[in-house]
């Protein structure tokens, strides 16, 4: 019968075909420990209208990744990311999880004009074969610090630039415990505005419980957003 129990092993491998599978699951929303404000549903619904707007197709030029995932809405975030953008006009910006630099060129594009990217990673931007990157994207708009955030006395080193972001993208292990500890530093900083976190992965098993347990104002906007889960926080 289709609603019969199964185990886990009858279910493996995955019951459906695609390309990249992860496993998840789906809890009742009763037990949500936050609730949507009318700010975070306004900013939700603004980034949604620019997304379906926003064309990244003049990042897609710089390699076959980012030709293939840029500008593929909904399914990859990149074009949230850019919608959020839009609709906070952020002055600073953090990222963390550089990697080979899409998100962070998407997020530099849609800077408002006196706005600033800094995106933190453990690995420097060069050591990446298939880096998106050119030298010129490092400028006075864009700039790399190589750091783990989720170490509290390495957070304090950026003290300063951290209490002036707008927005917090947090793309790293997607482990749950790294996410959850970043989360926990930045209740120290003494933000100097409204901040929103913009979290990937968060349908992955591994973020699951993470994501659960944010008791702050927050939505899951993974159909806009990354098919293995995108949730967007008002913070503070
Ligand atoms: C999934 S990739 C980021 C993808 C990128 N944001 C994008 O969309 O183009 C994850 C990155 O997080 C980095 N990372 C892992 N642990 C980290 C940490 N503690 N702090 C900062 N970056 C970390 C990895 O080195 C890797 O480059």
């Amino acid at each position: 019968m289709f609603w019969k129990k199964k185990s886990l092993k009858e279910l493996l491998p995955s019951p459906v075909k695609a390309e990249h599978g992860e496993y998840s699951m789906i809890l009742s929303a009763r037990d949500k420990p936050a609730v949507l404000t009318p700010h975070l549903l306004h900013a939700s619904l603004k980034a949604i209208e620019y997304a379906a707007a926003v064309d990244l197709g003049e990042i897609g030029t710089r390699n076959e990744q980012a030709r293939i995932y840029g500008n593929l809405w909904p399914g990859e975030h990149y074009r949230l990311l850019a919608g959020l953008m839009l609709a906070l006009q952020p002055k600073i910006v953090i990222e963390i999880g550089t990697s080979t630099g899409l998100s962070a060129l998407c997020l530099k594009r849609y800077l408002p004009p006196d706005g600033k990217l800094v995106t933190f990673d453990i690995v420097p931007w060069r050591q990446y074969h298939d880096t998106l990157f050119r030298n010129e994207d490092f400028d006075e708009k864009l700039v790399q610090y190589v750091a783990d955030l989720s170490v509290e006395s390495k957070m304090r080193q950026y003290d300063e630039l951290l209490q002036n972001a707008g927005l917090i993208f947090i793309d790293a292990t997607h482990d749950g415990d790294l996410e959850k500890r970043i989360l926990e530093n930045f209740k120290k900083i003494n933000f100097k505005n409204k901040v929103f976190f913009i979290l990937d992965d968060i349908r992955v098993w591994t973020m699951i419980k993470m994501w659960r347990e944010i008791s702050l104002p927050k939505i899951d906007l993974t159909s806009f957003g990354h098919w293995s889960g995108t949730g967007l926080v008002e913070f503070c």
